[in-house]
């Protein structure tokens, strides 16, 4: 039997089907970015059109029906809280109409979980890198079994500050990818660093690189951000291995699609013996496979049961505070 899981915590509606690990669909349907960035209300009603469409093309790739679904999970939080309900709602539908087990699913676990899945990693560090989030995690037992955050951002995820850089500089905002671009051929320019212990923060950073768009040349300012806020996280996530002696570390999430973080970890990696990983780009952006996944690993560890009245969404809910049973 299988299990599908739905993603829609942001811009990204994104439906998974997995079978013992294997990943048999992972369709998704994005609202289109626009550089006035995004009204809640209108991505959730993008949702609701689309959910239909998206849950029959994920069974058609898939080679099922719903009759050969086990259980399904959705996307609790973080996210937005509209965009989440779509998700939460379709979930509670299909699990009250089919009489089949619900299992509310952490975003931020299920990123770490699929790049680990993905890599076969046991125990590793991960950094997680997206537009709402920017952390350092790594398994725990103590006082249970979760993801411990070991640092983290003090303001705003690094994939924010990449996409109001990109506003401000006229490019279109997309996990970096069009800083990147910019970045080609730049020259350094020092900006403020701002690392304490193994957190960090970001909106100095930009506050500098938006005012140095005015008289200084675009590509540099890009190069100089980037390579900033790369380090940052280098350091802090270094200083991270170093006192935890973690044998692997991951990346994950939307940022890290970039290749010039995956470069630089790669460097931290190895000068600590440690394996690096990361999952395909789409497994890094938010996807529905990833939830399908956590929500096997729920179900496989015989330690969850919700009912419909359990399941609601949670936009502040932390990875550490999820109980991990598998
Ligand atoms: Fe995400």
């Amino acid at each position: 039997m299988a299990v599908i899981g739905i993603e829609s915590s942001a811009h990204t509606l994104g439906i998974g089907i997995i079978e013992d690990g294997k990943i048999l669909a992972n369709v998704k349907r994005m609202y289109p970015i626009s550089d006035k960035g995004m009204i809640p209300m209108r991505v959730a009603d993008f949702h609701v059109r689309g959910v239909r469409k998206l849950l029959r093309e994920a069974f058609s790739t898939a080679g099922m029906g719903i009759e050969d679904i086990e259980a399904i999970g959705y996307t609790m939080g973080p996210g937005i809280g509209p965009c989440l309900s779509v998700g939460n709602i379709t979930a509670k539908t299909l699990a009250s109409k089919y009489h089949i087990k619900i299992y509310p699913v952490n975003h931020a676990v299920a990123h770490i979980e699929i790049a680990k899945h993905l890599n076969k990693f046991s125990d590793p560090l991960a950094l997680y890198v997206s537009g709402g989030n920017s952390q350092i995690l790594g398994i725990t037992d103590e006082p249970f079994k979760h993801y411990r955050v070991y640092g983290e951002t003090f303001d705003i995820g690094v994939g924010n500050m990449l996409d109001n850089f990109a506003r401000a500089a006229g490019l279109k905002p997309a996990w970096g990818s069009s800083v990147a671009k910019l970045a080609i051929g730049g020259h350094y320019i020092p900006m403020p660093y701002t690392v304490k212990g193994m957190d960090f923060a970001f909106t100095g950073l930009q506050t500098k690189a938006v005012g140095m768009l005015k008289g200084s040349s675009p590509s540099d300012v890009a190069f100089s951000l980037q390579e900033t806020a790369f380090s940052m996280l280098c350091e802090a996530t270094e200083r991270a291995l170093a006192l935890l002696g973690k044998k692997s570390l991951l990346v994950c999430g939307g940022v890290a699609q970039s290749q010039r973080l995956k470069e630089m970890l790669q460097h931290v990696a190895g000068s600590h013996g440690a394996k690096f990983g990361f999952a395909p780009d789409q497994y890094n952006a938010d996807n529905g496979a990833m939830i399908a996944l956590v929500a096997e690993k729920m179900l496989g560890s015989g330690k969850h049961s919700y009912g419909i009245e359990d399941c609601g969404v949670r936009q502040d809910y932390r990875a550490d505070s999820v109980e991990i049973t598998w």
